[in-house]
């Protein structure tokens, strides 16, 4: 067998892949451990996907790292989350340059601990100039947080005569959106064999393949991403059409 990373068509990559890193409490326990021992993992796993995402050449990586349901875990989890975080980030940056990657955040920034927060504006502020791959993380987000606060913002413009809601289209609510910058992600993945979104880029999903695995967050390395990259080029992305326009639209183009 070829090896994997040879299998993946580097003409049609993922332009962006979103991330639920799900499973670290899970493996921890499994190993008798606590579960920020899983978290503590879960770290490595992030290098090597962030890696393996740029040596590949994939240019927007969106990694769920904390939800807004997330805060109501017990806090001894929250605070040893948070100060990971700072650790990680901070440890993180000159690796980030190095490989010309570029830090975001998407989330509700005011919700985390001051230092996390000077954490995360140090790293986007000297990762800004890297044209490489754009890591975005999303950190105390939600999709419904997201989702009302653009609603809210549209308002408050619609009522200060800044735009006139005849005219709102997809590209204002787009506009309005935590990912205003960044195409919408082509592949998801979540692992740790659970099937659903958990209020993660509800709206920016809407014609994402979808790639489902049990392999725990702490255990996923650049291989199986290879897998879910590989699994998504066999897919016939329709948009709505049929099957058959998708054909001979790809024989036209090619
Ligand atoms: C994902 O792993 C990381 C975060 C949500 C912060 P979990 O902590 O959800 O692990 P499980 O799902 O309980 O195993
Ligand atoms: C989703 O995982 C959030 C992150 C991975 C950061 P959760 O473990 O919080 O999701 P649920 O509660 O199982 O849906
Ligand atoms: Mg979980």
């Amino acid at each position: 067998m070829r090896p994997l990373i040879e299998q993946i068509d580097k003409t049609r990559l993922p332009k962006h892949i979103a991330i639920i890193m799900d499973g670290n409490g899970r493996w921890a326990e499994e190993k008798g451990q606590e579960r920020l021992y899983g978290h503590f993992h879960g770290v490595e796993s992030v290098r090597n996907i962030v890696e393996g995402c740029a040596e590949l050449g994939v240019e927007y990586l969106t990694l769920y790292a904390f939800s807004n349901e997330n805060w109501d875990r017990p806090r001894t989890e929250v605070d040893g989350l948070m100060a990971l975080l700072v650790d990680t980030i901070r440890k993180e940056v000159p690796i980030l340059n190095k490989n010309n990657i570029r830090m975001h955040m998407i989330g509700n920034m005011e919700m985390l601990p001051d230092s996390a927060q000077k954490a995360l504006q140090e790293a986007i502020a000297l990762t800004g100039h890297n044209t490489g791959l754009n890591l975005i993380m999303a950190l105390s987000y939600s999709s419904r947080w997201e989702l009302v606060n653009a609603v809210k913002k549209i308002g408050m413009d619609v009522k200060a005569g800044r735009i006139d809601p005849e005219t709102i289209d997809q590209n204002t609510v787009e506009h309005y959106l935590t990912t205003s910058n960044f195409p919408d992600p082509e592949l998801m993945i979540r692992t740790s064999g659970e099937y659903r979104i958990s209020n993660f880029l509800l709206y920016q999903l809407a014609y994402a393949e979808l790639y489902f695995t049990n392999t725990r967050w702490p255990d996923f390395r650049k291989e199986n991403l290879y897998e879910a990259i590989i699994d998504f080029q066999f897919r016939e992305r329709r948009f709505g059409k049929t099957g058959k326009q998708i054909q001979k639209e790809a024989h036209l183009t090619s």
